[in-house]
């Protein structure tokens, strides 16, 4: 995996034998890019790729070159990667090749999330020095090589190496120029309830882009975008990946020049961002996660979902297996006590589940979301014996206790905001807005982290809290700090991030054995950043399986089961008022970190059996569910997205599960096959269903068949009138795939 360094050419090439990426010194010292995807060979020059001199927007042949940082102001127009306003007023930077150095390993990224290796000779990673002269502006651009998936790491350290002061007014994690702009921008957006859908749209002239600018990754968009051909399929074809590990404001955009090239950047939004450098000081960008696959998007999920679960997660959950929750919020919401909670959590244990979460209402006096928010002391009204005497009679029932908290939110009425009016962000002399009747903690000030970090950690010592559901309600608004100078207001955003990732990292260095878990109001910062500190996230308050198939089918662009937590809830359905078929929940649900919303004391007999069944097969397969392989086979977004198909392989590919889903029952609908992937083509499987029925489809495909069989013929669906007539909708099933000797 060597990084190579030709001096004649002045080039620098990172290479796994998967990807190459190349870039090199221009004749004027900017930095060009050459060639970022299939790996090319080592030991040879590749100048004549790029441009020699980068010449105004052209060079001297009138092409427009690829640059690897750019900047604005000498005559590329399109998007730059870097803007810094100089002592001057100016903004013009001609950064200049100074040095690079290749090391073992990746370092950190001081103050934020990123990407880590174990071992030094997983990765190798080269930084590049750039310099302007007359600013003592200087770049360092650090690319890592992942020895074993094709991935680039890229993050930026920008250093004020002048005497005067700097403001950046743009510090893009990355820029790539893309020879060519025959490609499909894919992104992930969405809604409250109806996170990350796949959108996909033809690049075209000009700028398209995904922002936030509400202080969160958000519900709207999630910070990763991929382009690919627009033949592209999930096995085959080119795509690139996006991934920013970042949890506030972003931008991600597409530039396609008139000439037909683009230019991506990615990385903090700069609308919503400006930051002083004063002489001496460095800032650190977020970073980004380049993916290329010449193997369609499946490789290029495959690839995210093994780094972010094996070297973004990290601590004690990271490699072990999750245990299956039930959750209180939708059976009670605020309205319980210590004994009806008790009575819930007895009948789960009774079931198998393992650990009882209790959610939002039990502090303070928070009857209704209109109060309490910041004071994180039990209501005793309801809980008399304390969270710990709640806490113990759960462990007593065979069960784990865990807990809900919103670390970074403030009610109006609540004790903290009596005392600390000013620690809700918002502007002098301005009213606040209210979201969800609270404010927002400034947490770009030390002194409430400090302040959270210690109440927390009393809290989480007080009782046996095995696990934590970290919940995020609103976005910011009326942005800014009282501990900012007015000239340095644009530094909020992003140290409001700065200030929940410092938390984040006390409690959970603090509380290694607990195991967290991302929340935010659903799915509302379901990012990379947060997974560094929390394996899992609350995929959507949407629990319906029907949206559950698009929100996770999408998710899984870009995230790993591991990091998707899925639960059975109620029918009809608390967001959607639909009534699938209880076996349908499950089927979506073991397809992510498993659990349960409801109120197993509300069931029938026959439910609880059914649950009861349910939890045991988890059980049995969960190891599969987090670790395996996941592709996708038929989407919720292709053609009419009535029938819905995926599957997790074992890395040995000795078992799998196939799920697959029919949204609205077709009468009469005739023999389809389902080709599988990711099989040995030598090996024999055992196929079984789950449930266990007699349908015709079960009785078809039971037996033993060949891998080549089942990846190049398919299983056999439906193929019997009478089948579909008793099936009805929303129905699901599993085929259960073992290897036999
Ligand atoms: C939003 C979360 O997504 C829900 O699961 C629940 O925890 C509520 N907040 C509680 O206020």
């Amino acid at each position: 995996m060597p990084i190579e360094w030709d001096a004649d050419a002045r080039q620098l090439h990172l290479h796994n034998g998967r990807i190459s990426y190349i870039v090199r010194v221009l004749a004027d010292g900017s930095l060009g890019q050459l060639h970022f995807g299939a790996a090319l060979a080592d030991g040879r020059s590749y100048r004549h790729l790029g441009g020699d001199e980068f010449h105004g927007f052209a060079n001297r042949l009138g092409e427009p070159v690829a640059l690897e940082y750019p900047t604005a102001g000498r005559g590329d127009f399109r998007v730059p990667a870097l803007e810094v306003e100089q002592p001057d007023g100016s903004t013009v930077l001609e950064l200049v090749y100074a040095g690079h150095r290749i090391r073992p390993g990746k370092p950190a990224i001081p103050s934020l999330p990123a990407t880590y290796v174990e071992r030094d000779d997983e990765a190798e990673t080269a930084e590049v020095l750039l310099r302007d002269t007359s600013s003592g502006t200087e770049v360092r651009l650090h690319y890592t090589m992942f020895r074993d998936l094709p991935v680039i790491a890229r993050s930026v350290r920008i250093t004020n190496a002048g005497s005067g002061t700097l403001r950046l007014r743009c510090a893009m994690s990355a820029a790539l120029d893309l020879p060519d702009a025959q490609w499909e921008l894919l992104q992930l957006s969405g809604e409250w309830a109806r996170e990350r859908h796949v959108w996909t749209r033809q690049l075209g002239p000009g700028r398209q882009a995904i922002s936030s600018r509400r202080g969160a990754s958000g519900h709207e968009h999630n910070p990763c975008l991929v382009l690919r051909r627009p033949s592209a399929t999930e096995e085959h074809g080119e795509a690139y990946g996006f991934s920013l590990v970042y949890s506030g404001n972003f931008l991600a955009e597409a530039d396609v020049s008139p000439f037909g090239t683009t230019r991506v950047r990615i990385g903090i939004n700069p609308e919503t961002f400006s930051w002083t450098l004063a002489p001496g000081e460095t800032f650190a960008t977020p970073e980004v996660i380049l993916v290329y696959s010449d193997a369609g998007l499946g490789t290029l999920s495959d690839t995210y979902h093994r780094l972010y679960r094996e070297r973004l997660a990290r601590g004690t959950w990271r490699d072990r297996p999750r245990p299956i929750l039930i959750n209180n919020w939708e059976a009670t919401y605020f309205d319980f006590d210590e004994e009806k909670l008790i009575r819930i959590a007895a009948s789960a244990a009774e079931l198998g589940i393992e650990l009882f979460v209790l959610d939002d209402g039990w502090f303070g006096r928070r009857d209704a979301d209109t109060s309490s928010l910041g004071d994180w002391s039990v209501d005793r009204r309801k809980l008399p014996h304390g969270l710990e005497g709640l806490a113990r009679r759960v462990e007593a029932l065979g069960m784990r206790f865990g807990l809900w908290i919103e670390p970074e939110m403030v009610s109006p009425r609540s004790e903290l905001f009596a005392a600390h009016p000013d620690w809700a962000i918002g502007v002098p002399g301005r009213a606040r807005t209210e979201g969800r009747n609270q404010y927002v903690l400034d947490m770009a000030r030390p002194e409430i982290v400090d302040h959270l970090a210690a109440t927390l950690s009393a809290l989480l010592a007080s009782a046996p809290i095995s696990y934590v559901k970290w919940d995020m309600n609103r976005n910011i608004s009326e942005p800014y700090s009282l501990a900012l100078p007015p000239d340095r207001q644009g530094e909020f955003f992003h140290r409001y991030m700065l200030g929940v990732y410092e938390l984040y990292r006390r409690l959970t260095e603090a509380f290694p054995d607990v195991l967290f878990e991302s929340c935010a109001g659903g799915g509302g910062r379901f990012d990379p950043g947060l997974l560094a500190y929390a394996p899992q996230t609350w995929t959507s308050d949407d629990t319906d399986a029907v949206e559950r198939l698009r929100i996770q089918w999408g998710t899984s662009i870009c995230y790993p089961l591991s990091a998707m937590a899925a639960h059975v809830s109620a029918v009809p359905n608390h967001q959607v008022g639909r009534v699938t078929p209880l076996a349908t929940r499950a089927a979506v649900a073991f397809f992510g970190v498993f659990g349960y919303e409801l109120d197993p004391t509300t069931m029938s007999p026959e439910e609880r059996r059914a649950v009861a069944e349910q939890v045991a097969f988890y059980r049995a397969w969960r190891e599969l569910f987090r670790r395996g392989r996941f592709l996708r086979l038929r989407g919720p977004f292709e053609g009419d997205g009535n029938e819905i198909a995926w599957m997790v392989v074992a890395e040995d590919a000795c078992s799998a599960i196939v799920g697959q889903y029919t949204v609205l029952n077709v009468p009469h609908p005739g023999p389809r096959r389902l080709r599988l992937r990711g099989l040995d083509p030598a090996r024999a499987y055992r196929v079984s269903t789950w449930p266990a029925t007699e349908e015709t489809t079960a009785r078809l495909n039971a037996g033993v068949r060949g891998g080549d069989e089942l990846m190049r013929a398919g299983l056999l669906l439906a193929p019997d009138r009478w089948e579909a007539a008793a099936r009805g909708d929303f129905s699901a099933r599993l085929f259960v795939l073992e290897a036999v000797p």
